[in-house]
C-alpha cells in the first residue's frame, strides 16, 4: 500500500492554528487557567423541549430505518414555514428545501454539483474555509474577494474585474459573517442578485448566523427575500447556532429548485440523510416557541456588552457586533494577528483565533467568541487590560 495522500489533500493550505494549539497545550500542561474564546461553539445547552423530542422520537422504532434522501416532508414544511414567518419568503417544500447533515456538509458538497474542473468560484477573504476547500476538492479555481473594514466587510461588487465576473460560476457570501461579524443589508442583497443575474453567477448564501443577533431592529435579512433571488440563489440555514445544536447536525438548503435538486443528487450518492429522531427534534425547534432563541439573544447581548464594552474602555480597537457571537479585536501596532494571538495566550491565558486563519485579509485582527460566561469575559477584559502591548 503506498498510502500516498491524494493531490487534493496535499494541496490544502497548511494548518494555521498549529502554533496556537501548541501554545494552548503548553499552557494547559502548566495548569494555566485558560479562557478559551477560540472556538465558535455555543456553551449553552440545547433547549429542553428539543431534547425531549429527540428522546421521544429516538425511542420510536419507526425512526430507526434509513431516512429519506431529501429529509422528512414535515421538516421541509417546517423549514418553509420558518422562512415564511421569519422573512416572508415562500418556498415549495417539495422542490425548494433539502435537509442537510449540518450546513457544513451541504456547503462542502454543493460545488460537486455545480463546479467542473477549472471553473471559477468567488470566495470571500476572510471567510469560512469550507467554501474554498469544497471548490478545490472538485478541481475548481478559487478567486478571493476581499472583505475590507472600510466597506463594512461586504464584497465590492464593482471592483470584481469584468473578466472574472464573466467567468465566475458561483459566488459565496456569508452574512451575518464569520469571522468579521458584519451583517448585510437588503439593499446589498438586491445589488448582488442584480449582479448575479447580469453575469449568470450562482449565489450561494451561508446564513448560519441568521438568528444570532442582539436587537430586533438588527434582525438580519435573507437574500431570498429579494424579488427574483430564487432565480439565482441557494441559501444554507443551520439550526446549530440558533438552538445550540452544533452537535446534532441539523440544517437545510433552500431556494432555487435546480440548485437544490443538484445538491440533492450529490447527497443521494454519498450519504443517507439525518437520523429521523434528530429531524423530529429539528421540527420541534423550528415550529415550537421561539422564546428560547430570545433568551439566547439576551445572554449573548450581555456578553457582548461585557467583552466589547470592557475592551473598548481598556483602549482596544474592538468591533462591536450586532449579530453572531464573534468580535474582531484589531492587533496593536507592530504585531501580526498570529503574534497578538500568541501573546494573548502566553501572557493573558486567553485563546483567540488569528483572523488570518480565515484568509490573508484577516491580517490585523484576532477573533474572540462570546461562547463563555459573562464572568469569564469580564476576567478576560481585566487580563487584556493588564497586558503591556
Ligand atoms: C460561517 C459558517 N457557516 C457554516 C458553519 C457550519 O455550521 P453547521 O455545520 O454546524 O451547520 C459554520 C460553523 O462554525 C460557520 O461558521
Amino acid at each position: 500500500m503506498s498510502g500516498r495522500l491524494a493531490q487534493r489533500l496535499r494541496e490544502l493550505p497548511p494548518y494555521l492554528f498549529a502554533r496556537i494549539d501548541e501554545l494552548k497545550r503548553e499552557a494547559l500542561s502548566k495548569g494555566a487557567d485558560l479562557i478559551d474564546l477560540g472556538v465558535g461553539d455555543p456553551d449553552l445547552p440545547t433547549p429542553p423541549h428539543i431534547v425531549a423530542e429527540l428522546q421521544r422520537a429516538g425511542a420510536d422504532a419507526r425512526h430507526h430505518r434509513y431516512p429519506s434522501y431529501q429529509g422528512m416532508a414535515e421538516l421541509r414544511s417546517a423549514a418553509a414555514a420558518y422562512y415564511a414567518s421569519r422573512w416572508g419568503v415562500t418556498l415549495d417544500p417539495a422542490r425548494e428545501v433539502l435537509v442537510l447533515i449540518g450546513s457544513k456538509e451541504g456547503i462542502a458538497h454543493f460545488p460537486l454539483a455545480f463546479v467542473d474542473p477549472g471553473d471559477l468560484v468567488l470566495v470571500p477573504d476572510p471567510g469560512y474555509p469550507v467554501y474554498a476547500v469544497g471548490t478545490q476538492f472538485c478541481g475548481g479555481r478559487v478567486h478571493l474577494v476581499p472583505l475590507l473594514r472600510e466597506n463594512g466587510f461586504l464584497p465590492d461588487l464593482g471592483a470584481i474585474p469584468a473578466a472574472v465576473a464573466r467567468e465566475a460560476k458561483v459566488i459565496w457570501i456569508n452574512y451575518p459573517n464569520n469571522p468579521t461579524a458584519a451583517t448585510a443589508t437588503l439593499s446589498f442583497y438586491r445589488d448582488l442578485v442584480a449582479w448575479a443575474r447580469e453575469h449568470d453567477v450562482i449565489v450561494a448564501s451561508d446564513n448560519a448566523y441568521a438568528d444570532v443577533y442582539f436587537d430586533e431592529k438588527d434582525a438580519p435579512p435573507s437574500i431570498l427575500s429579494v424579488p427574483g433571488a430564487t432565480d439565482v440563489a441557494i441559501e444554507f440555514y443551520s439550526l446549530s447556532k440558533t438552538y445550540n445544536m452544533t452537535g446534532w447536525r441539523a440544517a437545510f438548503a433552500c431556494g432555487n429548485a435546480d440548485l437544490v435538486r443538484g445538491l440533492g443528487q450529490v447527497k443521494t450518492n454519498v450519504d443517507s440523510g439525518v437520523f429521523e429522531a434528530v429531524q423530529r427534534a429539528a421540527i420541534a425547534a423550528l415550529s415550537g416557541d421561539q422564546g428560547c432563541v430570545a433568551k439566547m439573544r439576551e445572554v449573548y447581548r450581555e456578553r457582548r456588552d461585557v467583552l466589547c464594552g470592557g475592551l473598548a474602555r481598556a483602549g482596544f480597537d474592538v468591533l462591536t457586533p450586532s449579530a453572531t457571537f464573534y468580535t474582531l479585536v484589531a492587533t496593536p501596532p507592530k504585531l501580526s494577528s498570529m503574534e497578538f494571538a500568541a501573546r494573548l495566550l502566553g501572557e493573558a491565558h486567553i485563546v483567540g483565533t488569528p483572523a488570518t486563519g480565515f484568509g490573508a485579509c484577516g491580517e490585523g485582527y484576532v477573533r474572540l467568541t462570546l461562547c463563555a460566561p459573562a464572568a469569564r469575559l469580564s476576567e478576560a477584559v481585566e487580563r487584556m487590560a493588564r497586558m503591556k502591548l
